[in-house]
């Protein structure tokens, strides 16, 4: 294990379940996400992320489940990922242990072939569990969307004892659209399983507040740790990846260099396609053809 540190921010390049049982305290977290291996055969450097048997899979989550629990402070907040078929173990055994208060749907557009025999999948679950369901962290005006329905078309709510417009901003639901993290994006990493940076944004300004601390067992391309970075959160990540311990570096510790090997972002080809000039359109994350 080895672990960086600069200004708030903590990396540990080691195995999530060592690292937490030696390293971190009880309850000194505000807040956990986890977006853990799936169990659907993804190549992640040199670790395959396929167990056995389901149950397999469930019985090695477990084990970090309940160190995140056991780190987590009284008033904290987990949010927790897997693939669709793993989320049944996951929910079931986090809701004895912890009080679940959304189950959240990841939905994004796709790109590429679809299933043709069965319904293609098109989100991620998110379970959002809290210790204790009568003191935690949610900063509802944080995190505030555009109400659509009523606000938009101007409507009056008639239901009170004084008509009213309709408000124009309201908390998200539990189903949350953001796209994927395209080739063409900014924030893209070299990994399989990116996330956006927007999904962290609601997470972290939601449950957690400035000077915080913000925990990721599962770091990848260390999106949780910099987007706490930039919110003013504190963090602590961990990856057992060298090759992508060498993002958080770059990313959350802004080193240029480590061991002698420079530390550089992707080198992207954004050049041309069939002789004429490509550009991203990042609001649907979809290539545009520039001259069209
Ligand atoms: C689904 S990805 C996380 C992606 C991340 N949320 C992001 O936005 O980039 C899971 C990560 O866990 C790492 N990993 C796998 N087994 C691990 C372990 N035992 N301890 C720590 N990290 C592990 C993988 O290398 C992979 O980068």
């Amino acid at each position: 294990m080895s672990k960086y540190e600069k200004e708030g921010h903590i990396i540990y390049h080691g195995d999530a379940c060592e690292v937490m049982k030696i390293e971190i305290p009880d309850e000194s977290i505000d807040l956990v996400f986890v977006d853990p291996p799936y169990n659907i055969g993804k190549k992640f450097a040199d670790f395959h992320d396929r167990w056995p048997s389901d149950a397999e899979y469930a019985k090695w989550a477990y084990q970090w489940i309940d160190e995140c629990i056991r780190i987590l402070k009284p008033t904290g907040t987990m949010y927790l990922m897997t693939s669709t078929q793993a989320m049944p173990y996951f929910d079931l055994y986090v809701r004895d242990k912890l009080s679940v208060l959304s189950r959240i749907v990841w939905s994004y557009d796709s790109s590429g072939v679809q299933a043709k025999k069965y319904y293609g999948s098109m989100y991620e679950p998110i379970l959002h569990c809290v210790k204790n369901r009568k003191a935690y962290c949610f900063n509802a005006d944080d995190i505030l969307i555009e109400a659509k329905t009523g606000a938009k078309r101007q409507l009056i709510d008639y239901r009170g004892d004084t008509p009213k417009p309709y408000n124009t901003e309201k908390v998200p639901g539990n189903v949350w659209k953001f796209t994927r993290v395209r080739y063409r994006m900014d924030e893209y990493e070299n990994h399989p399983s990116q996330k956006p940076e927007a999904l962290l944004e609601r997470i972290i300004k939601a449950s957690s507040n400035a000077g915080d601390t913000v925990f990721d067992p599962f770091s990848g391309t260390f999106t949780t740790a910099t987007v706490a970075k930039s919110l003013g959160r504190n963090s602590i990540s961990i990856e057992s990846q060298g090759l992508y311990l060498k993002i958080g570096l770059r990313r959350v510790l802004c080193m240029n260099e480590n061991n002698g090997e420079k530390l550089e972002a992707v080198k992207k080809n954004t050049k041309i396609r069939n002789g004429r000039s490509i550009k991203y359109e990042e609001q649907s994350g979809y290539l545009f053809n520039a001259d069209s």
